[in-house]
């Protein structure tokens, strides 16, 4: 049963006083030196490992410094970052955020479509620099009137985004390992779902199975007038073969809220004028950020607790034992 004792705990990435203040009472919080190690002695002692944002990455020869390691709470619902199948094999949990995002990233995907579609950002630039007073600005010359929306994973964050677009009027298809029981029609390949496509929108969780799914077959199938949103992971499109597509008119435009090598944007893209770009703000609100911490903290203090995590993801054990066991 679980002690008194504080469990000993690695806390990495962007310091969150919700997360460090909900764990303080219960676990002995560490972090790692400038050198990238712990002070001497503590490595062996470690539980648990909370890691507060950014995707550095988590290997099985990370996790195997620590060989008392049992859980790890990651802020986010994307966990890329981490090897869980490693950790699952090795009897580690690992834990995510999912549910306090979603209605919060379909909003700005929402919002990233409607930039782009109608141009919206280059519109407030436009006025913004005074051109106004010399003309109207030019008409847009993608709309969504009459066109199909295409959803690259049809998952919590894909059909929250597609219940959005019902309201708005267009088709909306998706392409996702498994049919489900919607009225939307399925694609069982990505290459059909971008031939009848005029938007994509991709929603895919990264992780091996899904680098560079979006290639220059699949752009070529979006075709000229196609846009492609981005709010999943940058891995997912190859950002090469993106840029190469829009500087040859092979797509339309794009807008993007991740990127392969984030905070680092391409300077292609930053000179195009037809791409819409955000710095990874789909879930970036206040309050949906303190959801997520929340959760995280809930994860590891339910796991000390004895009483299992709360929302582990689906590589990993659901183990009930106190984290002394
Ligand atoms: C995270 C995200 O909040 O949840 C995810 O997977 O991509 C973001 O919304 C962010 O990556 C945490 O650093």
């Amino acid at each position: 049963m679980e002690t008194s004792e504080k469990t000993e705990l690695l806390l990495l990435g962007p310091e969150k006083p919700l997360i460090t203040e909900g764990l303080a009472e219960r676990f002995m919080i560490h972090r790692l030196l400038s050198s990238g190690t712990l002070k001497s002695g503590i490595a062996s002692k470690i539980r648990a490992i909370a890691i507060c944002g950014g995707h550095e990455s988590v290997s099985s020869d990370f996790m195997l410094r620590f060989p008392k390691l049992k859980i790890i709470a990651s802020f986010g619902v994307g966990y890329d970052h981490i090897d869980a199948v490693w950790a699952g094999q090795h009897g580690i949990i690992v834990t995510n955020t999912p549910d306090v995002l979603t209605e919060e990233v379909a909003d700005t995907a929402l919002g990233l479509l409607l930039c782009t579609v109608r141009e919206l950002p280059q519109a407030e630039r436009y006025l913004r620099a005074g051109q106004w007073i010399h003309g109207s600005y030019p008409l847009s010359r993608s709309s969504l009137r009459g066109r199909c929306v295409g959803i690259v994973g049809l998952g919590r964050i894909g059909s929250a985004i597609a219940r959005r677009l019902e309201g708005f009027g267009v088709g909306i298809s998706y392409h996702n390992r498994n049919k489900r029981n919607v009225p939307y029609t399925y694609h069982s390949t990505l290459l059909s779902l971008a031939h009848e496509a005029d938007i994509l929108i991709v929603v895919t969780p990264g992780g091996p199975e899904t680098n560079s799914l979006v290639n220059y077959e699949i752009l070529q199938a979006l075709g000229p007038r196609g846009i492609l949103i981005n709010i999943g992971r940058g891995a997912s499109v190859d950002e090469r073969d993106l840029i190469k597509a829009l500087k040859s008119g092979v797509i339309y435009s794009a807008g993007l809220d991740v990127f392969t090598e984030e905070p680092n944007v391409p300077q292609e893209l930053l000179e195009m004028e037809n791409v819409v770009l955000l710095p990874h703000v789909g879930s970036a609100s206040v309050e949906t950020r303190d959801a997520m911490s929340r959760l995280l903290v809930d994860n590891l203090l339910s796991w000390k607790d004895g009483k299992g995590p709360l929302t582990p993801v689906k590589e990993t054990p659901v183990l009930t034992h106190s984290p002394s066991a």
